[in-house]
């Protein structure tokens, strides 16, 4: 039994790491054994503020860091130096960081420099290429190096840690928070409780192509190509794309100079999270680079065509429910136009299932910390 609650902090700055990190918020506010703060860096501004609304989370400390177009040694330098007096003045027994952000690596970083212990969700995804995705697999490792609980996703996730030397006792699996929220608004979506948004410009007798992407690799060349086959695309009579575009300006430039006045491209701005899932629930197939939309689409039985060489998340590929494109313009249409012309292929890849989480990650988290805070009353062991 604990005498007093914990005290725990939560830091996230941008879209994915809020859609993943409200859950837990929310599941251990619902908590008696806990007292929770939460620190947004706002990293992102509008697409962070779009999420804690739809899951009714207020922060404690925002430190509205964004500047346009940020470099990501503006990003580090601020994020790092507006936190540490958050963390000083809060004095968490544990501190929560997600995934492999700027963010994400500066909170684990702030919090080491004040010998708190940090806890990493979604700890283990690798690549083992420094590049791609770029600067995420190097801010994962370090996250790693830096925390001292890794809740993992998936076996492979925490396989992964063990060969690099985390012991066992610091490492569990617990399913992706990411699944927690995708499925609870999806069934809400499918008992008519959520409503996504009416969309009468789309014609139902096209197949739609939900398109999202913003990868920094891909700036560039990158995104040249992907636009190329988007538009070529387009030009199918049986295919409609709908398009929210990442308000990062090395994306917005190159999608609005391709794509804008093509008929049968819809670009539009960052979708709320609950109108995003029930498009995707609408779409034929996904197309993107985004980790988060790679997780949900199994969920949800869409088949996802992924613009990266790489990913971190095997899983679904190995199940055959994902397949990587890269950036090639020829490899996107090709595969693309499969998935709209041959039932059979369509329908190996349109299988629902859930290699990332079964929806109960946050209330695993919540247990293990209790355990390892009843474990560890010291603050400082790493
Ligand atoms: C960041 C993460 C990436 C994550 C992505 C999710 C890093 C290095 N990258 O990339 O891992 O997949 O978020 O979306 O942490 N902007 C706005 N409004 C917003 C958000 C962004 O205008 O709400 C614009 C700003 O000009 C900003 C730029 O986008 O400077 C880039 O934002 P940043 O967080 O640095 O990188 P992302 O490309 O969004
Ligand atoms: N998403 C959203 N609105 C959109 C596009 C995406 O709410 O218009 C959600 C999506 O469902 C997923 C998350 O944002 O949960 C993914 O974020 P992003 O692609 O920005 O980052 P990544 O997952 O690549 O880190």
């Amino acid at each position: 039994m604990l005498e007093k609650k914990i005290r725990t902090l939560f830091v996230f700055g941008t879209r994915p790491e809020a859609i993943k990190l409200c859950p837990v918020v929310n599941r251990l506010r619902s908590r008696p054994e806990f007292e929770v703060s939460v620190c947004v860096t706002a990293q992102h501004r509008g697409l962070l503020d779009q999420v804690l609304a739809a899951f009714e989370v207020v922060p404690d400390f925002d430190l509205d860091l964004m500047l346009p177009d940020q470099t990501l040694a503006q990003s580090t330098s601020r994020i790092v130096a507006g936190l540490d007096p958050v963390l000083r003045s809060v004095a968490p027994d544990m501190l929560l960081v997600q995934g492999d952000t700027t963010t994400t690596f500066c909170g684990a970083l702030a919090g080491f420099y004040q010998k708190l212990p940090v806890g990493h969700v979604e700890a283990g995804l690798r690549t083992w290429d420094i590049w791609q995705p770029f600067p995420e697999e190097m801010n994962r490792l370090l996250a790693t190096r830096l925390a001292t609980l890794h809740f993992a996703a998936t076996d492979w996730a925490a396989a992964n840690l063990f060969a690099e030397g985390v012991p066992a006792d610091r490492v569990a699996v617990t399913g992706n928070t990411g699944i927690d929220a995708v499925l609870y608004v999806r069934d809400k979506l499918e008992q008519g409780k959520l409503h996504g948004l009416d969309w009468p410009q789309l014609d139902p007798a096209r197949k739609l192509i939900v398109v999202t992407a913003h990868r920094r690799e891909s700036f560039g060349e990158g995104f040249e190509h992907i636009c190329s086959a988007l538009g070529r695309l387009a030009e199918r009579p049986d295919v409609q794309i709908v398009y929210p575009v990442h308000p990062n300006p090395n994306v917005q430039a190159p999608v609005r100079r391709h794509l804008t006045g093509r008929p049968n491209v819809l670009l539009v701005d960052p979708l709320e999270y609950v109108p995003f899932v029930d498009l995707m629930r609408r779409a034929w197939i996904l197309i993107t680079d985004s980790g988060g939309v790679q997780e949900e689409g199994p969920s949800l039985g869409k088949p996802i065509l992924v613009l990266r060489a790489k990913t971190e998340r095997p899983e679904a590929v190995q199940a055959g429910t994902v397949k990587l494109v890269g950036t090639d313009e020829d490899a996107i249409v090709r595969e693309a136009a499969r998935l709209l012309e041959d039932p059979q292929e369509y329908e190996r890849m349109a299988r629902v299932h859930n290699p990332y989480g079964d929806g109960r990650a946050s209330g695993r988290i919540a247990d293990l910390i209790v355990s390892f805070i009843t474990r560890y009353s010291c603050k400082n062991n790493s």
